[in-house]
C-alpha cells in the first residue's frame, strides 16, 4: 500500500483518543452501551435539519432514505450520518424505529470537506469533468479528517462480526480505516455516483489514496458494470493489485468488484399513484397550466450535471421552429436547491433563470406562460402528481450515477400513457431501453427526441412504456439492498 500515513492519532466523535497505524491494525473495541451487528454509514442521516440551525427535524429526500430505514428496521440496525448543518444541536437518537448518531461537522469542516473535497474536487471529476475539479491540500485534510470520524464513529458502534455499509463519494477512505482498527467486520460499500474512466481519475493527486480507502472493502458496488471496470481497472494499474474486473487480490485479502443498479421503492409508487387525492391533484395541475395539449416535466436537483439549461435551449428552438406551440405545450421544471453556497451552483441557477425568463418573454401569452419554473423541495406526493400529469418527462444528464426520477415516472404510469426522453449518460438508460434516447451535448439530438416522443402514436407510446414497465417492475429497492448484502455475506460480486 503505497503513499499511507503511518500511525495516525484521531481524535473520535466523542472526544476519547484512538490509534490508528496503517502499519500495524490496532483493533479499537466496540465502545457503544448500544451496538449493532448491523450498521449504515452514509454522509447524510435519514433526517435533516429544516435550517442551519435550530432543532427542527424533517426526512431527508430521496428513496435510498426510505429503502435503508426498511432495511435497518428490519435489522435493528444503527445509521451513522451527518443532519445536514454545522450548528450544534441536540440531535435525535431514534428515526422511525431505528437508531441514529450523528457526526458532528463544523462550519470550516462544512467548507472544506463537504462542499469542497466532496462537491468541487470528487463531484465533478466523477462526472466527466464537466466543471473543472479544484484540488486543494486543504480541502485534502479535511476529507481526511471527516472520514477517520466517520470511521471511528463505525468502528465504535458496530458489535463484534458486524457488518457495516458504507455509502457514496464523500466516504471512500473509511472502509480501509474501519478495516485497520475493526478487521473483525465485514465492510461494504456503495458508490451511488459514476466512478469516472482512468484517463479522468489519474488526475486525482491523492488517487492512490483513494482506491486504497476503497479496496479496505470485501465487497465495492457501482450502479453500472462500466463504473465497475472503471474501478477495477485503475485499481491494477494504480496500486498494484491482482485479479479480474469482479474480484480483486488486495493485501492478502479477497475484494469483490460489482454492478448493482439501484432502484425506487415500486410498490410504495404504484399504491401511492392509485390514491384518489393524487390522481384528483395530477388533473387539477393539468387545469391549472391551461388545459395544454402537452405537459413536458423536468424535475432535477438543481445541479450543471442535469443538462436542464441544455434541455431548455432545445425546447426554445423547438417553439422559434414552431414545432411547440405557447398554450398547447406547456413545460414544468422543478429544479431541486442543492448546494446552494457553492459558487458553481449559484451560477446554474442564474443562467438557468435567464433561460426560464427568456423562454416565457419569447413565447409565453398572457395568461399562458410556456414554462412553470419550481426552485422548491415537493413533497413526494405533489411530485407524484406531477409525474401523473406530465405527456412527456425529460431526464437528460450529461452525466448520471442512476437517476431515479427515470424510474419513478415509469413506476407511476399504470396505465401505460407517458413517454420518456432519456439521457445515455445516465445508469437508467441501461435499463429503460424504451425511453428516447438522447446525447445530452447534442442540441438537434435532443430537439429531435423530443419531436419523436410528441409523434410517437399510443401503440409505440404503449409498447415503449411496457418494456419499461417490465424492468422497474422486476425489482424495488428493498431488493436492491437484499441482493448487496446477500452478496456481502456470500463474498460473491453479484
Ligand atoms: C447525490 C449523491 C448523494 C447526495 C445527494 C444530495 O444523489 O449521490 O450522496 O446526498 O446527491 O446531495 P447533498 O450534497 O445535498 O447531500
Amino acid at each position: 500500500m503505497l503513499e499511507q500515513t503511518n500511525a495516525r492519532r484521531v481524535e473520535t466523535t466523542w472526544g476519547s483518543r484512538v490509534r490508528l497505524d496503517s502499519s500495524n491494525a490496532a483493533p479499537v473495541a466496540p465502545r457503544d452501551v448500544h451496538t449493532s451487528s448491523f450498521v449504515v454509514v452514509a454522509n447524510r442521516l435519514p433526517v435533516q435539519q429544516s435550517h442551519s440551525s435550530g432543532e427542527d427535524w424533517r426526512p431527508s429526500p430521496g428513496g435510498l432514505a426510505s429503502a435503508l430505514t426498511s432495511v435497518l428496521q428490519s435489522r435493528n440496525g444503527l445509521w451513522i450520518g451527518w443532519l445536514g448543518g454545522t450548528a450544534a444541536a441536540s440531535a435525535p437518537t431514534d428515526y422511525e424505529g431505528i437508531r441514529i448518531k450523528a457526526v458532528a461537522i463544523s462550519p470550516e469542516e462544512y467548507s472544506d470537506f463537504y462542499l469542497g473535497f466532496s462537491n468541487a474536487t470528487l463531484w465533478p471529476l466523477y462526472h466527466d469533468a464537466i466543471r473543472a475539479p479544484t484540488f486543494h491540500r486543504k480541502w485534502w485534510r479535511a476529507y481526511q479528517d471527516i472520514n477517520r470520524r466517520y470511521a471511528v464513529a463505525a468502528a465504535e458502534a458496530v458489535a463484534p462480526e458486524g457488518t457495516v455499509w458504507i455509502h457514496d463519494y464523500q466516504l471512500q477512505l473509511v472502509p480501509d480505516m474501519l478495516r485497520r482498527m475493526r478487521p473483525d467486520v465485514r465492510i461494504g460499500f456503495f458508490m451511488h455516483i459514476p466512478f469516472p474512466p482512468s484517463e479522468l481519475f489519474m488526475q486525482l493527486p491523492w488517487r492512490r489514496e483513494i482506491i486504497n480507502g476503497l479496496l479496505g472493502a470485501d465487497l465495492i458496488g457501482f450502479q453500472v458494470p462500466h463504473a465497475a471496470s472503471n474501478f477495477s481497472r485503475t485499481a491494477r494499474r494504480l496500486v498494484g493489485v491482482t485479479g479480474t474486473d469482479s474480484t480483486i487480490q488486495s493485501d492478502g485479502r479477497t475484494v469483490r468488484v460489482g454492478a448493482f443498479p439501484i432502484t425506487v421503492d415500486t410498490t410504495q409508487i404504484i399504491n401511492m399513484t392509485r390514491d384518489p387525492k393524487i390522481r384528483e391533484r395530477a388533473r387539477e395541475i393539468r387545469r391549472d397550466l391551461g388545459n395544454p395539449e402537452v405537459v413536458l416535466l423536468g424535475v432535477d436537483r438543481l445541479d450543471y450535471t442535469k443538462g436542464i439549461q441544455q434541455r431548455l435551449s432545445a425546447l426554445s428552438e423547438m417553439y422559434a421552429d414552431g414545432q411547440l406551440h405557447g398554450g398547447t405545450h406547456v413545460i414544468v421544471q422543478v429544479a431541486v436547491p442543492s448546494r446552494e453556497s457553492d459558487a458553481h451552483y449559484d451560477q446554474e441557477r442564474h443562467n438557468l433563470e435567464q433561460v426560464v425568463s427568456a423562454l416565457n418573454g419569447d413565447y409565453g401569452l398572457v395568461g399562458s406562460p410556456v414554462i412553470h419554473y419550481l426552485h422548491q423541495n415537493l413533497p413526494f406526493d405533489e411530485l407524484l402528481a406531477l409525474y401523473l400529469a406530465a405527456d412527456i418527462m425529460l431526464v437528460t444528464p450529461f452525466r448520471d450515477g442512476m437517476n431515479l426520477v427515470a424510474k419513478e415516472y415509469v413506476a407511476c404510469r399504470t396505465d401505460l400513457t407517458g413517454r420518456l426522453v432519456l439521457s445515455e449518460f445516465a445508469g437508467a438508460a441501461a435499463e429503460l431501453r424504451g425511453a428516447f434516447m438522447v446525447n445530452p451535448h447534442d442540441l438537434d439530438g435532443i430537439k429531435e427526441a423530443i419531436g419523436s416522443a410528441l409523434r410517437a402514436g399510443p401503440e409505440e407510446a404503449k409498447a415503449r412504456m411496457q418494456r419499461m414497465r417490465r424492468r422497474v417492475l422486476r425489482h424495488d429497492v428493498a431488493d436492491w439492498a437484499q441482493s448487496f448484502l446477500l452478496a456481502l455475506q456470500r463474498g460473491t460480486s453479484a
